[in-house]
């Protein structure tokens, strides 16, 4: 990547505006200035929008606000955004649904994907990179190889539609100085999962300067520049600098889906929520789940301002509140439906590629930056540590122009949003647990659902029961994985169900190809590795089962099962290798 800003500083010219920064070489040798003024001179050259100056001005400009408490929702009204809700009567199975669904599969050769992965997990503790954490222990796939799947197997769909054999669908991963090395290990330890390498680009997000107090003077720690993430906002930017939706554009591509690191479940309805945004013409779409009042996920708002004008905008679940009170609602509430009529935001987020290159040129990527600054006295005048200048990728709208259609797909949680965020501890206490037995649940659960779906009347599966490990309980019933390449939506997995299926509730089911099924009818554990037709057939056999790792012995496994608590132990299972 090209340095945007480069030019050399020097110990004299931060000194003066517009840095100010003269404190930092307050009783440091020659050699320890050099090291900083090369620290700031590459940061420097680094941070989009101005460099260091730039930083330091927007900051010194937020800090003042914030010291004057000032409300950045001052004298706008919040309203209902528009979008599509694709759950109840116009969820999976519905009419609707397939319509978006088959409008969506059309616009499968022309979409880009967009991991956010620079996130070090800090609530997780866990030891390595999250997306290398295994994400269910029936496949033992983990949420890289996942996603790299549900790319390939959208790639091949896309090669035949479009009858271009070569068509690659692009890959861009944002990793941070946390989980860089180890994004690339994990990439190339496993052949890129079987994705090319020239469809993935990588874009490393950089620390930014820690401030000390409201001028913006930069923290120094034992000689050196303090420095803190600037947060996931910074993946428009990065995408801007790699100059990767203008080349996009230039070939032709229309859509961009930006996920996150744990969440594998918005790929399943990814055809439906293309669907919604080829359909009304979105610039950005927001993936949403149905919000309870109050819970902590951002609510999605149009907010008017005098003059009429509105933007479609993310707010954030501590400010809904505040905000909503001056509706006639009176604050953060239900409606008729037991849901706020805000969407909860999950930031899963289409993008329609010509619009965003062009916005992005425009402005640089730089989404308006916040800070959040823990004040240690009254008065305001100090902070209790360092801060520094944040973004979020869901104000993307704030880049927008007026003419651009903002809004959201609205579906139920099962199709669309699990992740795997807390410690052990800290799952224990919350509901969800957002751990990695809750997100195995929840893929399980998916998977049931869309088999059931799948056989419009003819697939029945018995009732999931609750489990425990480590002091957190989830549901869990038939251990189901359709894999990628069974179906890229359910209109397509539809057409590979034609006989009656039944499963019980302690079986596992794997199906790891482009496979169609007739009449079957499991009790124990079935593996289908093979693309083809399985004929009818009964499998009763002891299976496997999720089983609690002893205390003992928990320490000496590997990271994945260690904040599991489980492991799985099969006994009697059937693998079908060829069909
Ligand atoms: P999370 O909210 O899960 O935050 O990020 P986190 O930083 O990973 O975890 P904590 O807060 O330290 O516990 C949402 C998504 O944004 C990415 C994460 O990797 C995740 O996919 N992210 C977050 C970045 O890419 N960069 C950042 O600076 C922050």
């Amino acid at each position: 990547m090209g340095a945007l800003f480069s030019k050399s500083l020097s110990v004299e010219a931060l000194f003066d505006g517009p840095y100010y920064q003269g404190h930092m070489f307050e009783g440091l040798t020659d050699e320890q200035k050099q090291a900083i003024v090369a620290d700031l001179s590459d940061m420097d050259a680094k941070l989009p929008g101005g460099g260091l100056a730039g930083y330091l001005q927007r900051a010194r400009g937020l800090l003042a606000d914030a010291k004057a408490g000032k409300n950045p929702f001052e004298g706008l009204t919040p309203e209902v955004p528009m979008g599509e809700r694709l759950t109840g009567e116009t969820g999976p199975g519905s009419k609707t649904y397939a319509d978006f669904e088959k409008k969506g599969m059309e616009q499968l050769s022309k979409t880009c994907f967009c991991l956010v992965a620079g996130g070090l997990g800090e609530r997780l503790g866990y030891p390595g990179i999250k997306i290398g954490i295994t994400a269910e222990l029936t496949s033992g796939m983990t949420f890289m190889e996942l996603y790299a799947k549900y790319i390939l197997a959208f790639q091949s769909y896309a090669r035949q539609a479009s009858g271009n054999s070569s068509l690659e669908l692009p890959l861009a991963i944002m990793t941070s100085g946390d989980t860089n090395a180890k994004t690339l290990e994990l990439l190339e330890a496993n052949s890129y999962f079987g994705l090319s390498k020239s469809q993935v680009t990588i874009m490393k997000q950089e620390l930014v300067p820690a401030l000390m107090d409201i001028d913006a003077r930069i923290a120094v720690k034992d000689g050196q520049v303090e420095k803190k993430p600037h947060g996931h906002g910074d993946v428009h930017a990065l995408l801007h600098q790699h100059g990767l939706p203008r080349k996009w554009a230039s070939e032709g591509r229309e859509w961009l889906l930006l996920f996150q690191d744990t969440n594998p479940l918005p790929f399943r309805s990814l055809c439906a929520i293309l669907g919604v945004s080829a359909a009304r013409n979105f610039v950005m779409n927001s993936v949403t789940v149905p919000r309870l009042p109050a819970e902590a996920v951002g609510g999605i708002c149009k907010l008017k301002d005098a003059s009429g004008e509105g933007m479609t905008i993310n707010v954030e679940y501590n400010q809904l509140d505040p905000l909503l009170k001056t509706t006639p609602a009176g604050g953060d509430v239900a409606d008729a439906s037991g849901f706020s009529p805000y969407p909860g935001n999950i930031n899963v987020l289409v993008f329609r590629v010509p619009d965003m290159a062009e916005r992005l040129e425009s402005t640089g990527g730089i989404v308006p930056e916040f800070v959040n600054p823990k004040w240690a006295d009254a008065e305001k005048s100090k902070f209790k540590s360092p801060t520094r200048l944040e973004c979020m990728m869901q104000d993307f709208p704030r880049l927008c122009k007026k003419e651009d259609q903002v809004g959201f797909t609205q579906l139920e949680r099962l199709m669309s949003f699990t992740c795997v965020k807390n410690n052990l501890a800290d799952a224990a206490k919350k509901n969800p647990p957002d751990c990695a037995l809750s997100a195995e649940a929840d893929i399980y659960a998916c998977n049931a659902r869309l088999l059931e779906l799948a056989g419009e009347g003819k697939v029945k599966i018995a009732q999931p029961k609750d489990v425990s490990f480590l002091g957190i309980t989830a549901s869990i019933g038939a251990r189901i994985i359709l894999a990628p390449s069974f179906g890229i939506s359910l209109e397509d997995m539809k057409t590979k169900i034609k006989g009656k299926v039944s499963i019980s509730q302690k079986s596992e089911l794997l199906i790891d190809g482009n496979v169609t099924l007739n009449d079957l009818d499991l009790d124990g554990a079935l593996r289908l590795l093979a693309d083809g037709e399985l004929g009818s057939k009964v499998v009763k056999n002891s299976g496997s089962q999720l089983a609690a790792i002893p205390d003992q012995e928990l320490k000496s496994q590997e990271p994945s099962l260690q904040i599991r608590g489980y492991r799985r132990v099969a006994a009697e299972v059937e693998e079908i290798k060829k069909l």
